[in-house]
């Protein structure tokens, strides 16, 4: 589909319809864009699963959301850490346990921007770890009843893919040379976005085309991000960066995603989000990706390289 369909304002939830039946599984949504992202679904009539390491922030959030929308709203949390793989591990095996479908899977924490340089338990660069392995464990292990529900993974990158190195920087993957919260942010969302056109292209292969794969990023929003795991200064500079016209809603922030995991005949080849100024606001839809995102050598031996880590084998 052509995004400009969506006309002036771009993509919005204008365009969601009555979404009861459907079953959404996100990741982080005790702020931010996945916060808004589950509000909405939920106001449609969506089943939520929330996956997020904090059980006092969730509970806190879904009083919120009660308070909101009310009592009736399908909402149900899974403890998972994306920082620990036998956290992911566990919640990927509760979600099959307990869920029935997965209309979309959306991958949306993160961390980003951390100071120093900080290894998780399993060994991988904390941003790397967090925002790229974790989410690669739980797709894979969450592809059987994906693929079941002829659903959805929506992965959330960000235009951070297009700083650092541009690259995977396969010879020192935990940057023990030459750390910068910068260079290993992009790295991850980098990682991220690139495994979402390579999971497309074996999907393809394999004939398993009943289940699509997207990446999107919500441009520049006013969220928790930077102050969760950002340094002093990076907080400075970007709550003087919340005050600039250069910022939008952490509401508007969650289109992007959710127009991925609903909207009918979209494009996977395409790169979602704000389509204004430097890709940071604006309405949503497809916008130019760099051709290194889409890097066969390299996309093909990052699948290996994070498979080798993680332990998941997709069969495909
Ligand atoms: N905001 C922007 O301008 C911007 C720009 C580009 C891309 N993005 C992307 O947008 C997505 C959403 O971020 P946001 O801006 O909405 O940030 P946010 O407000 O900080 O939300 C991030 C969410 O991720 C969760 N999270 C962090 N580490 C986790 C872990 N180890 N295990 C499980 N959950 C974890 C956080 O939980 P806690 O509450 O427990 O910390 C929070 O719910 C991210 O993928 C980010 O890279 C944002």
């Amino acid at each position: 589909m052509n995004t400009k369909e969506f006309g002036k304002q771009g993509w919005t939830p204008d365009r969601l319809g009555n979404l009861s039946g459907k079953t959404y599984v996100i990741t982080g949504t005790t702020s931010g864009t996945g916060y808004e992202a589950a509000r909405i679904l939920l106001s449609k009539g969506a089943k939520v699963v929330m996956l997020n390491r904090s059980a006092k922030k969730t509970e806190e959030v879904i009083a919120t959301l009660k308070k909101e929308l009310g009592n009736d709203i399908d909402v149900s949390f899974i403890l998972m850490d994306l920082a620990e793989q036998a956290s992911v591990r566990a919640a990927a095996a509760e979600v099959l346990e307990k869920v029935k479908r997965i209309d979309a899977l959306l991958c949306n924490a993160a961390i980003a921007q951390v100071p120093k340089q900080k290894l998780t338990v399993d060994g991988f660069e904390s941003q790397l770890g967090v925002n790229h392995y974790g989410h690669f464990t739980l797709q894979g292990l969450l592809f059987p009843l994906i693929e079941k529900s002829k659903g959805r993974i929506v992965t959330v990158g960000s235009m951070g893919y297009d700083m650092g190195i541009k690259t995977i920087k396969f010879d020192d993957m935990n940057w023990d040379k030459d750390y910068t919260p910068n260079d290993a942010y992009s790295q991850s969302k980098l990682a991220q976005i690139m495994s979402v056109y390579e999971l497309q292209d074996r999907l393809e292969k394999a004939g398993k085309t009943d289940v699509k794969a997207y990446a999107c990023h919500p441009g520049s929003s006013r969220t928790s991000l930077i102050a969760t795991s950002g340094s002093l200064m990076m907080r400075i500079i970007f709550g003087l960066m919340k005050l600039s016209p250069l910022t939008q809603s952490a509401e508007k922030g969650a289109y992007p995603q959710l127009m991925c995991a609903t909207e009918k005949d979209l494009d996977q080849k395409a790169f979602y989000g704000p389509t204004g100024r430097s890709n940071w606001i604006g309405p949503v839809g497809a916008h130019k990706l760099e051709p290194h995102a889409k890097d066969k050598a390299v996309a093909g031996k990052l699948w290996t390289v994070s498979e080798e880590a993680t332990g998941v084998k997709w069969n495909f």
